[in-house]
């Protein structure tokens, strides 16, 4: 048996079901595009009979990856599999993945199907998949909650209709390390030709145990991990993906495994991912953390200055964390950005490019220091947003400890400039009311409004993140500014184009 894991990422479908981290077109393209760089083997790029944005979806990332395997999602049904196909036409190497539910509560509760009716809907779409495209891969659907011996023949019918992946998620976060290992053992020892096929874990953390089962499932012998950047998904999320690389590599000792993970890329892509989706990655997450490679104790600092190996069981670098470094100052010209945005990994196009470089230049006015994570919150900032059709133009805000703060706030809204003025209990307060005097949006609700500092120091940039609600739907929007009130502004606004651009085009005009 080969010791190569293949990583299955599935940030682009079940990462996006995360509530309020739904990506539009452009930026789903994009994260394909670094998921390539990352070295992940497939990419799930979304479930094509879902909407007609996931189709297109699915069919931009098929034409768009050069290397990587293109999935799409598709229940056992006829609809579903067609749909999944024709959206992966332009994919070089393209992969149906169709899946149904084997455990008892879900096949009665979930599809009103008998186990039987079941058995002949794996026959039936496996079958079908398997005549429009070479490569399929069936899952079982809450896996771990089914009988071991209904599980097997489903397993076995899956494998003579012509899966060569079977893929046994613990769809609802129940198993253990040892419950989810001893399963994978007990299918693969069971289920004949099982050598044939390639098994596969996908893991939910609502225990927080998605990880520590993924390995677990690797152990006992599945060889496709499914997992998300920064571990995103459904609920508490899926397996992170950077974790599982990162174990496999510095524990190579006890699991002896390799991925195609280019570890450097492991900070970029989690950074892309969080700016995209508007979900930040909490300060303590392992690896792509902001304290991950922190040291405060002073007993650890005086070690990590002795011999870093003390306290650190992977260098920042290994994953792509470069140390603060003071990079450009206000004499900088574009060679130098433009060279500096190369080293980060970016590549714009000419009209970000300068978008960019402005504001660069209006950083290092309003900073002494310019530092790598000051460039990277800015790009993000910038260009992640892209085509939004509303922007923040002009921001004035007057407020203290007398009197009722004030904002007047002037916005872009389709390319016209639009100026309103409200006052409310805080400066936060009566921006976010003049963003609704502007474009109103009485049914939606905030849910979130978070600020961080980007780096260290009174003059360092704030990283504002806001989740908007409205009718069932949750929109994430991020800002940075060095003006913490500019950034709440750019924030509330880039939840509010993600609202728009999913209650449907016509919102804005009504
Ligand atoms: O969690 C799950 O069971 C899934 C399947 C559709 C693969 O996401
Ligand atoms: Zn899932």
């Amino acid at each position: 048996m080969t010791n190569r894991i293949l990583i299955f990422d599935t940030t682009l479908r079940d990462g996006e079901q995360s509530p309020g981290c739904s990506m539009n077109l452009e930026e789903k393209l994009k994260v394909a595009r670094q998921l390539e760089a990352l070295g992940v083997d497939i990419i799930e790029a979304g479930f094509a009979i879902a909407s007609e944005g996931d189709f297109e979806a699915v069919e931009a990332v098929a034409r768009q990856a050069e290397r990587a395997i293109v999935a799409s999602l598709a229940r056992a049904n006829r609809a579903d599999i067609e749909r999944a196909a024709q959206a992966l036409k332009p994919a070089r190497r393209p992969r149906i993945h169709t899946f149904i539910a084997t455990s008892p509560l879900h096949m009665r509760v979930k599809l009103g199907k008998s186990p039987e009716e079941v058995l002949e809907a794996i026959r039936y779409s496996v079958t079908l998949a398997r005549n429009l495209v070479d490569d399929v891969e069936w899952s079982a659907e809450d896996a771990t909650r089914s009988e071991p011996e209904f599980l097997a023949r489903a397993i076995e019918i899956a494998i003579r209709a012509g899966a060569s992946t079977i893929n046994l998620p613990d769809t609802v976060g129940y198993a253990t390390p040892e419950t989810y290992g001893a399963l994978f053992r007990d299918m693969i020892a069971r289920v004949p030709d099982s050598d044939k096929v390639v098994f596969s874990t996908h893991c939910h953390n609502d225990l927080g145990l998605a990880v520590a089962n993924t390995l677990a499932a690797v152990m006992a012998g599945a060889r496709q991990v499914e997992s998300t950047v920064n571990g995103i998904g459904e609920r508490a999320g899926n397996a992170a993906v950077e974790e599982i690389a990162m174990a496999l590599r510095v524990r190579h000792d006890v699991m002896p495994f390799t991925t195609g993970i280019v570890s450097t890329e492991i900070t970029r892509t989690s950074r892309l991912v969080s700016a995209v989706t508007g979900m930040p990655v909490q300060p303590n997450k392992a690896i792509v953390g902001a304290n991950a490679f922190a040291h405060e104790s002073g007993i650890h600092q005086d070690g990590m200055l002795k011999d870093s190996a003390t306290y650190e069981i992977m260098t920042p670098e290994s994953v792509g964390q470069s140390h603060s470094s003071l990079v450009l100052g206000k004499h900088s010209g574009r060679a130098a950005f433009r060279d500096k945005l190369a080293q980060l990994g970016y590549q714009l196009a000419q009209n970000e490019f300068l978008d960019a470089f402005r504001r660069f230049k209006d950083l290092a006015d309003a900073k002494k220091q310019v530092f790598d994570e000051d460039i990277l919150a800015l790009v993000e900032d910038e260009v992640l947003r892209g085509h939004d059709r509303i922007a923040v133009a002009e921001v004035e805000v007057y407020c203290g400890s007398t009197g009722q703060a004030r904002a007047i706030l002037t916005l872009d809204v389709d390319g016209e400039e639009k100026m309103a003025a409200a006052k409310g209990s805080g400066p936060v307060d009566a921006l976010f009311r003049a963003v609704r005097a502007i474009v109103p949006h009485p049914e939606a609700q905030l849910l979130r409004y978070e600020v961080a500092a980007v780096t260290a120091g009174t003059d360092a940039q704030a990283e504002v993140s806001v989740v908007l609600g409205e009718a069932g739907r949750t929109a994430r929007g991020m800002g940075a500014h060095t003006d913490t009130l500019v950034a709440s502004a750019r924030a509330y606004v880039n939840a509010l184009n993600k609202l728009l651009q999913k209650r449907g085009r016509s919102a804005l005009a009504a």
